[in-house]
C-alpha cells in the first residue's frame, strides 16, 4: 500500500489518552501523520506527546498567526488523504452534521474533501439519544464513515455502547478505506439500478430501484484502483468518477451488456433490480382504452426475463460473482435458498420492507451470506460503507483463490 497523508483530529473526551497509541499503529503502516485537537481534547492529551510522536507541531487553533504561517488551515484540509475523527464526542458529531466551524478541528472537517472516518466515544446515553443517532445518520448519508463505538465498561461508570474502538482497529480500518490500490489489475463489473420492461412506446414496468446500492460499489471499487464497469438501468444518478458507464433498459438489454463485458471481469457485483418478468408482447403504437375489447381492464401476459446472475455463475470460472437478494420476509432463509440457487460466492441480502434500508434511501442494512450458509449481519449503515464492506469480502475470496 502507499503511504497515505492522515490528519489525525481529536476530540475532547476521556478516550483522547488512547490517541498516541493509534497515532503509531497508523506510522508503522507508513503513513504521515499530522495532529490536530480541540481545546477539550488537551485536557485528555498533551501536546507535547503528539508532537513528539508525529514530529509535527499539533494544529489546535483557528486565528494563530504562527499556526497558520506554517500550515493554514485550508492547506491542511487539502494535505489529507483521510482525516481520522477521534474520538469523536457528541458534539464534534453534531457540529459535523450540521457544518459547524467555530475551531480550528470542525473548521477543517468542514472544508476537507478527503474521505473522513469517525470514531465516536461517549456515555452511552449520549451515544443512544436520537440526537447524535440522527447526526450520525446525516453524516452516514454524507458518506462519513463509522468505526464502532464498542460496548463495554465506559469511562464514566456506565455500561453499555460508547467506547472508543481500539487503536488497532481504526488503524485497520483506515488502511481499507485508503485508495489502498488494493484492487488494481482487476475489472469490475457492477449492475446497478431497476430494469424497465416497455408495454408500448410510452409505458413502462419498473420497480423502485435508485441505483444508488450499485454506484456506491462502483465508487469504491473505482477508488480502490479497480477498472470499473457500471451496467447501469434506471437511475437519475451521476456516473462516479473513472467509471466507464454503459446505460441499459430491459433485462434483455442488461444481460446482453452484462455478457459482452464478462471476459475482460475478475469480478461481478450484481445490485440491479432485474423484472423477473416481462410483457410477452410490446405493442408497436400507444395502448387505446378505445380499442380494448373490455374498456375497463388491460390484461397483460408477462413472461419470465433471462436470469442473468445465473448466467453469470455458470460462466464464473475464476471470477469472484456476488450477488444482492432483496427479500420481505425471512431475509437470511431466502438468501440461503437463493445463493445456492444460482451459485455465486457471497449474497448481499437486504430487507426491502424497511424503510432506511433497501430501495431508494441512502442507508442499507444487510446480511452476508455464504455458499455454506454462514451469515454475517451489518447493522445500518450507509451505502458508501456497505459497499466498502462487500469490497472487503471480495479482496478476501480473491487472496483465499491465490493461496
Ligand atoms: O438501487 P437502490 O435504490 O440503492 O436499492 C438497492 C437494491 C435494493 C436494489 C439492492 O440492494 C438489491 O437488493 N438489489 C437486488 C435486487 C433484486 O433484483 O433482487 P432479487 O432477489 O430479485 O435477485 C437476486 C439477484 O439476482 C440479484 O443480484 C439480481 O441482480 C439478480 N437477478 C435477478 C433477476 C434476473 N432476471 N436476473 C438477475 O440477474
Amino acid at each position: 500500500m502507499e503511504p497515505a497523508r492522515i490528519l489525525l483530529t481529536i476530540g475532547g473526551g476521556i478516550a483522547a489518552y488512547k490517541v498516541p497509541e493509534l497515532l503509531r499503529a497508523l506510522q508503522k503502516q507508513g503513513h504521515a501523520v499530522r495532529c490536530a485537537a480541540t481545546p477539550a481534547a488537551l485536557r485528555f492529551v498533551s501536546p507535547l506527546a503528539l508532537q513528539s510522536l508525529s514530529g509535527e507541531p499539533v494544529r489546535t487553533a483557528l486565528f494563530d498567526p504562527s499556526e497558520e504561517s506554517e500550515i493554514d488551515h485550508i492547506r491542511l484540509a487539502d494535505w489529507a488523504d483521510l482525516v481520522i475523527v477521534a474520538p469523536a464526542t457528541a458534539d464534534l458529531l453534531a457540529k459535523m452534521a450540521h457544518g459547524l466551524a467555530d475551531d480550528l478541528v470542525t473548521a477543517v472537517l468542514l472544508a476537507t474533501r478527503a474521505q473522513v472516518l469517525v470514531a465516536p466515544a461517549m456515555n452511552v446515553n449520549m451515544w443512544t439519544h436520537s440526537a447524535t443517532q440522527q447526526n450520525l445518520e446525516t453524516l452516514r448519508s454524507r458518506g462519513v464513515l463509522v468505526i464502532g463505538p464498542e460496548s463495554g465498561e465506559l469511562a464514566c461508570g456506565w455500561e453499555g455502547a460508547g467506547r472508543m474502538s481500539e487503536p488497532a482497529d481504526i488503524a485497520e480500518a483506515a488502511s481499507l478505506r485508503l485508495g489502498t490500490e488494493s484492487l488494481q489489475g482487476h475489472t469490475v463489473l457492477v449492475t446497478a439500478g431497476g430494469t424497465a420492461e416497455a408495454i408500448d412506446p410510452v409505458r413502462r414496468i419498473t420497480n423502485r430501484s435508485s441505483g444508488k446500492m450499485g454506484f456506491a460499489v462502483a465508487e469504491q471499487a473505482a477508488r480502490r484502483g479497480a477498472r470499473v464497469i457500471l451496467v447501469a438501468g434506471v437511475t437519475s444518478l451521476t456516473t462516479p468518477a473513472g467509471v466507464v458507464r454503459l446505460d441499459v433498459e430491459s433485462a434483455a438489454e442488461m444481460r446482453d451488456a452484462v455478457l459482452a463485458e464478462l471476459a475482460g471481469a475478475t469480478i461481478v457485483i450484481k445490485a440491479a433490480a432485474v423484472a423477473d418478468f416481462t410483457p410477452e408482447i410490446v405493442e408497436e403504437g400507444k395502448i387505446k382504452k378505445e380499442g380494448l375489447a373490455d374498456q375497463s381492464s388491460l390484461v397483460l401476459r408477462l413472461v419470465t426475463t433471462p436470469d442473468i446472475l445465473s448466467e453469470v455463475c455458470g460462466l464464473k470460472e475464476d471470477r469472484v460473482v456476488v450477488g444482492f437478494a432483496a427479500e420481505s420476509d425471512n431475509v437470511v432463509e431466502e438468501a440461503r435458498r437463493k445463493i445456492l440457487r444460482k451459485g455465486c460466492d457471497l449474497m448481499v441480502a437486504n430487507d426491502v420492507s424497511r424503510v432506511d434500508a433497501g430501495f431508494d434511501v441512502d442507508t442499507n442494512a444487510v446480511f452476508f451470506v455464504t455458499p455454506d450458509g454462514e451469515v454475517e449481519e451489518t447493522g445500518l449503515l450507509s451505502k458508501q460503507e456497505i459497499a466498502s464492506q462487500i469490497l472487503d469480502r471480495v479482496e478476501k475470496l480473491q487472496g483465499e483463490r491465490l493461496e
